[in-house]
């Protein structure tokens, strides 16, 4: 049994099926924010970005989310239960996947690897605050194409995620949102989730150095620390539909 949830007659919100994997991708493969030189220099770093969350769509599809509209795929939410879990199966599957893609040139020349190495090294002195598992298990990433942007798609994808969540018994979820991505840390705010705290780090973007804010936002779903879901966002209201 599928849900699916109308949204504004624009756009719906359902879950995410294997014909959807090109679409998910061309979203999470072009992240004008995060190194956008480094991306324009480099076109087949897409590949490299949208391999680093298949993840989600290759191991826990049932957690993902897609906006679809005139027939395709325009947002998308890519959502993991247990952090834990993902994160195992990240440094066992994804990871070494990276690599050898990297080294068969699946990814042309990775001229954007050194960038990346860099920050990752420049990031072991980082002080990361504990976000608190038990409480909030899953996390999530969102986007939505430029063009579809400000009329309640991220708002309907995270309500739709919410529903998921609670149905499943998962306590709560977190997310991270970086300074460079000031659309999210907004939205974010915007739907009222807790703030759970940030850190600073620092980004290579292939010149130079950029600092960067981490901010870390969750939301409880159990007893009465659980926000409205939607309350504070644009979403259209939802009427959940049976296929
Ligand atoms: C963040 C993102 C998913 C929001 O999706 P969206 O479909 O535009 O969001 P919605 O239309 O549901 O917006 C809900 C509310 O969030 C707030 N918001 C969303 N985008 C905003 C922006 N650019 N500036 C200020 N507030 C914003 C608004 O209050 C908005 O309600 P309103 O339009 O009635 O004022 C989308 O901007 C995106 O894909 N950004 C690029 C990727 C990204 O930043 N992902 C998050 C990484 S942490």
């Amino acid at each position: 049994m599928t849900e699916v949830f109308d949204g504004d007659p624009g756009f719906i919100i359902r879950p995410y099926q294997l014909a959807d994997r090109q679409g998910v991708r061309a979203i999470y493969g072009s992240d004008e924010f995060a190194r956008p030189d480094l991306q324009r220099k480099y076109p087949r770093m897409g590949e490299y970005l949208a391999d680093s969350m298949s993840h989600y769509t290759d191991y826990e599809p049932e957690s993902a989310f897609v906006a679809e509209a005139q027939g395709e795929v325009v947002g998308a939410l890519l959502g993991a239960v247990d952090t834990a879990r993902c994160e195992r199966v990240y440094r066992r599957h994804i990871r070494p996947l990276l690599i050898r893609r990297c080294l068969s040139g699946a990814y042309g020349w990775p001229g954007w690897v050194l960038p990346i190495l860099r920050t990752e090294w420049a990031s072991r002195h980082t002080v990361y605050p504990d976000v608190a598992l038990r409480q909030y298990p899953a996390h999530l990433h969102i986007g939505v194409l430029p063009l579809w942007r400000r009329r309640g798609i991220g708002a309907a994808l995270m309500t739709c995620y919410e529903e998921y969540l609670c149905q499943r018994g998962v306590a709560g979820f977190h997310l991270y949102a970086s300074s460079f991505h000031p659309l999210g840390v907004a939205f974010y705010r915007k739907l009222g989730l807790e703030d759970l705290g940030q850190f600073e780090w620092r980004l290579h973007d292939g010149l130079q150095w950029q600092r960067v804010t981490e901010h870390i936002f969750g939301s409880r779903l159990d007893g009465p620390q659980r926000r409205s879901l939607g309350a504070e966002s644009s979403a259209p209201e939802m009427t959940p539909r049976v296929t």
